[in-house]
């Protein structure tokens, strides 16, 4: 089997920056609830009239340039969201065609917060026996127009963006390799996070506006329970798999939904603070991007360096999580 390797990352979030002092105008909410619960200071937002192509494709134009490809050597186009510009076509095709990618295949995975993760998996089975070369794998979301501005617990978490990687095959060396990418569900639990409107069961109309049910709806005590158990047993299994011990990883990116999440996921997992790459205070929640805006932005500042051994791990909506060992 071919080993896989990480030959460029990239990212982009929207410009507009929406402080915590926005919602208060909203909800009943202050700045000091939101920083304490959740560690979210400010997230980025799109304009009205912005999709998810149009942050995935410039993620992918700087993780195309770094990896010195051109779009037209891609041979898959995988692009984890649950927010395409439209019910169909995918957004990768849409992003496909902003890019000139003409020899690729394309197509989305709708798997919440961890849909980046699940393409990574779909990706390395795409590339393991050598018959796909060079793939992008991105996260992207667009949660700033599926919330509800009235209900507070959810309007302060989320915020928009998209990363992106080119892998390529690796010798392992030059472009490090993926080790392993586990991938979990459990749909017993899909009514704890849901977008219950839109779809095919309550499809768009006046009366589904009026009641609110294009927007998120979650149980976020639930939820938070949930998350830190199982973004701790996918960490524990991925590294048991490859005989890797916590004290050997470099970098920890945990999936970046709430700080307190985060910090406890690394506690439980012997992992000390200085590892942990933290972006939640700035972007907030962004999903499916947030995992690989974060190792970009880690890669870009220098944090994260050729040979450094980097756990990921994720949980969503579905549910769904997962977890990914590399060797960048
Ligand atoms: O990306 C997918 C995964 N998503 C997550 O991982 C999110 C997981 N959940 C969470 O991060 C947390 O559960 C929340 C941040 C959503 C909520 O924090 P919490 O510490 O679990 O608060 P809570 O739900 O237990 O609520 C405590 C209180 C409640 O008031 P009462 O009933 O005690 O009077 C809430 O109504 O905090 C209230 N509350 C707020 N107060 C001020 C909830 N949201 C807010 C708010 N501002 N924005």
């Amino acid at each position: 089997m071919k080993k896989i390797g990480i030959k460029g990352t990239g990212s982009f979030v929207p410009t507009r920056e929406v402080p915590n002092s926005y919602f208060e105008k909203m909800v009943d909410t202050s700045d000091e609830w939101i920083v304490t619960r959740t560690g979210i200071r400010s997230r980025r937002m799109i304009e009205p009239g912005q999709a998810i192509s149009d942050l995935a494709t410039p993620a992918s134009e700087r993780a195309l340039e770094m990896a010195g490809l051109s779009p037209k050597k891609l041979d898959l186009i995988v692009i984890g969201t649950s927010t395409a510009d439209m019910l169909s076509p995918s957004a990768a095709c849409i992003v496909q065609h902003r890019l000139g990618a003409k020899n690729a295949v394309a197509f989305d995975i709708n798997a919440a917060c961890p849909a980046f993760i699940y393409g990574l998996a779909v990706a390395q089975k795409f590339m393991q026996d050598g018959s796909h070369r060079y793939v992008l794998v991105v996260g992207g979301e667009i949660v700033s127009n599926r919330i509800d501005y009235k209900d507070r617990s959810t309007c302060v978490l989320f915020g928009d963006g998209a990363g992106a990687v080119v892998l390529t095959h690796s010798n392992g060396h030059r472009y490090g390799e993926i080790l392993a990418t586990q991938i979990y569900s459990d749909g017993d639990l899909w009514k704890l996070l849901y977008v219950p409107g839109g779809g095919s069961r309550i499809p768009p109309s006046y009366q589904m506006l009026d009641k609110g049910l294009q927007y998120v709806k979650m149980q976020g005590n639930e939820v938070f329970k949930y998350s830190i158990r199982t973004m701790v047993d996918a960490a524990r299994k991925i590294m048991e798999s490859k005989k890797i011990t916590a004290k050997k990883i470099d970098w920890f990116i945990p999936h970046q939904a709430n700080i307190r999440i985060m910090e406890e996921v690394a506690k439980r997992l012997e992992i000390p603070p200085d590892k942990v790459i933290i972006t939640v205070h700035k972007y907030g929640n962004t999903s499916a991007a947030s995992i690989p805006t974060a190792l970009d932005e880690a890669v870009r500042s220098g944090k994260i360096q050729h040979g450094d051994l980097v756990l990921a791990n994720s949980f969503g909506a579905g549910f769904t999580w997962g977890a990914t060992l590399l060797r960048y």
